[in-house]
């Protein structure tokens, strides 16, 4: 029981008051999107597991913006106002950090950092009864972090920060990520001793660090197993970089549970998607939102989803746009469909090439295969919609219901001016305009009627060709030795 219960002496503490220069936004940084979410969301989602007592965010550069996106994931927001650096951004939280005895703090722009590596931390700063734990990463390339200084294998002696290192210091390639357990009794005093001694003017909260080792307090390190978890955002390529992990990742899970992915990195996942088993994603596919995918379906390739629902067996022919549409058992979508908000086709129906749809339900087996525009209407089972038909849905003020009934056959190039019913098992000749309600089993027609002229072409023909001619009277029988004609239009 005990390893279910919350650790009540922990908080949560994620720092994203800055700006984020280096990305040359107007965006702040922690709100940039990697990998499906803002950088933010996915600190706040390794740390929720830990069941904190707390969870504190520092906001500053675009405030609202910021605690409008934390604050329904039960964070709560403190103002760093201006920004002092990451050791002011810690004494601005104090308050908020209440009776908590130990913080977790992190930059709101390290996210790949995963809850196990986490909890091994917080494990391990508990075990050795730590002032503060640092979660460090071995790294090809250190430069732009700070660099561990270690006092023993296991100890801390201070971190160098970049603008800080001598040129042997500069070699070492330990990096600080960011991440720190704290004994907030601890902090504090140690942190009221530092100073903005750097080019910036800023509070450093590594300097924190050194204060307590040489108090002669335990300063761990604590390597992450693997050194992506300590990439920070601070550039365009990073972001890029992050990304490609966080897909890397999404897909490897989907795989793992059955998923075939052809040419995988040309597939682009959003964390909260599902797929069923033997269900195949051809190249360029994009899952995204909350999309779930049903077993042994087929998405072929250039089609994006978006919070779109799919039963079993599935066909979404390629480019093929849907979008929070609810596609039930053995439906065939496409190709170049555009599914809108509100499409739910029901099981074996079908939608075609070059059809939109917008709040439309299609009945079971129901079939909209060509050039079609539907728009908040209802067709039922059976039904056959020709090419070409449109839903009149809007007549420039309101928009209006379309209903067509079961076994209906609409022809080909009709319009349906709503609001209009067609009734159960009737017809639509095609190329009409409806503006009244068919009655079931009726035949709607409401086109021209043709009239057939014999012989008008031919005679048309030589009318056209006797108005080129100089001499009207000059008949095409006789054979004339003229200079070449000129045609009048010159
Ligand atoms: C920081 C560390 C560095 C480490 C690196 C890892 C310091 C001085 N340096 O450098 O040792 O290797 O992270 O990525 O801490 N923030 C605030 N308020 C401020 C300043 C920053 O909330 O006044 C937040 C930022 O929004 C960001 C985090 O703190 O989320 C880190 O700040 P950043 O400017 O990115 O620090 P780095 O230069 O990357
Ligand atoms: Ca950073």
């Amino acid at each position: 029981m005990i390893g279910l219960m919350p650790a009540n002496d922990l908080a949560v503490l994620i720092l994203a008051a800055g700006k984020g220069t280096r990305l040359k936004s107007s965006l702040a940084k922690v709100l940039h999107r990697a990998g499906g979410r803002s950088l933010v969301e996915h600190v706040l989602a390794a740390c929720a597991p830990l069941k904190p007592r707390k969870t504190v965010v520092v906001v500053g550069h675009q405030a609202e913006q910021v605690s409008a996106l934390v604050e329904p994931l039960e964070a709560e927001t403190v103002l760093q106002q201006p920004q002092r650096g990451t050791g002011h951004a810690m004494q601005v939280a104090r308050r908020a950090l209440g009776a908590a005895k130990l913080a977790l703090v992190l930059p709101g722009d390290a996210p790949l950092i995963r809850t196990e590596t986490l909890r091994a931390m917080v494990a391990a700063h508990r075990a050795a009864k730590s002032a503060a734990t640092i979660l460090s990463a071995v790294v090809s390339d250190p430069s732009g972090y700070g660099r561990i200084l270690r006092k023993s294998a296991t100890t801390v002696q201070a971190i160098a920060e970049e603008s800080q290192l001598t040129d042997e210091q500069r070699e070492l390639n330990e990096i600080n990520s960011s991440i720190y357990c704290f004994t907030l009794e601890k902090l504090w005093p140690a942190l009221a001793q530092v100073k903005p001694n750097n080019k910036h003017r800023e509070l450093y909260l590594t300097d924190a660090v050194a204060v307590l080792a040489a108090k002669n307090e335990t300063v761990l390190a604590h390597l992450a197993p693997d050194p992506r978890e300590a990439l920070g955002c601070n550039t365009r390529t990073d972001l890029a970089e992050v990304d490609r992990i966080f897909r890397e990742r999404k897909r490897a899970e989907l795989m793992n549970e059955g998923v075939s992915i052809q040419l995988p990195e040309t597939v682009l996942i959003d964390p909260a998607v599902t797929a069923g088993e033997d269900t195949v994603l051809e190249p360029g596919v994009q899952l995204l939102g909350k999309t779930k995918i049903g077993e042994r379906c087929t998405i072929r390739t250039g089609s994006v989803l978006s919070d779109a629902i799919l039963g079993d067996e599935v066909v979404v022919e390629s480019h093929s746009l849907i979008t929070q549409s609810r596609l039930d058992d053995n439906v065939t979508v496409g190709p170049f469909a555009r599914l809108r908000t509100g499409t739910h086709l029901k099981s074996g129906s079908r939608v075609g090439n070059f059809v939109e749809t917008k709040k439309v339900t299609v009945g079971e087996g129901a079939k909209v295969p060509h050039l079609t525009y539907l728009g908040d209407a209802n067709v039922g089972s059976k039904t056959n919609i020709g090419a070409g038909t449109i839903t009149c849905n809007y007549d420039g003020f309101q928009k209006h219901p379309t209903t067509i009934g079961k076994g209906v056959f609409i022809g080909s190039d009709s319009t349906l001016v709503a609001p209009v019913r067609i009734g159960d098992g009737a017809y639509v000749a095609a190329g009409s305009t409806i503006t009244e309600n068919v009655p079931p089993d009726g035949l709607g027609i409401a086109r021209g009627r043709q009239i057939n002229k014999p012989r008008w072409a031919s005679r048309k023909r030589r009318e056209v060709a006797s108005a080129k001619r100089p001499n009207k009277k000059a008949r095409p029988r006789r054979k004339s030795k003229a200079r070449p004609r000129k045609s009048r239009r010159r």
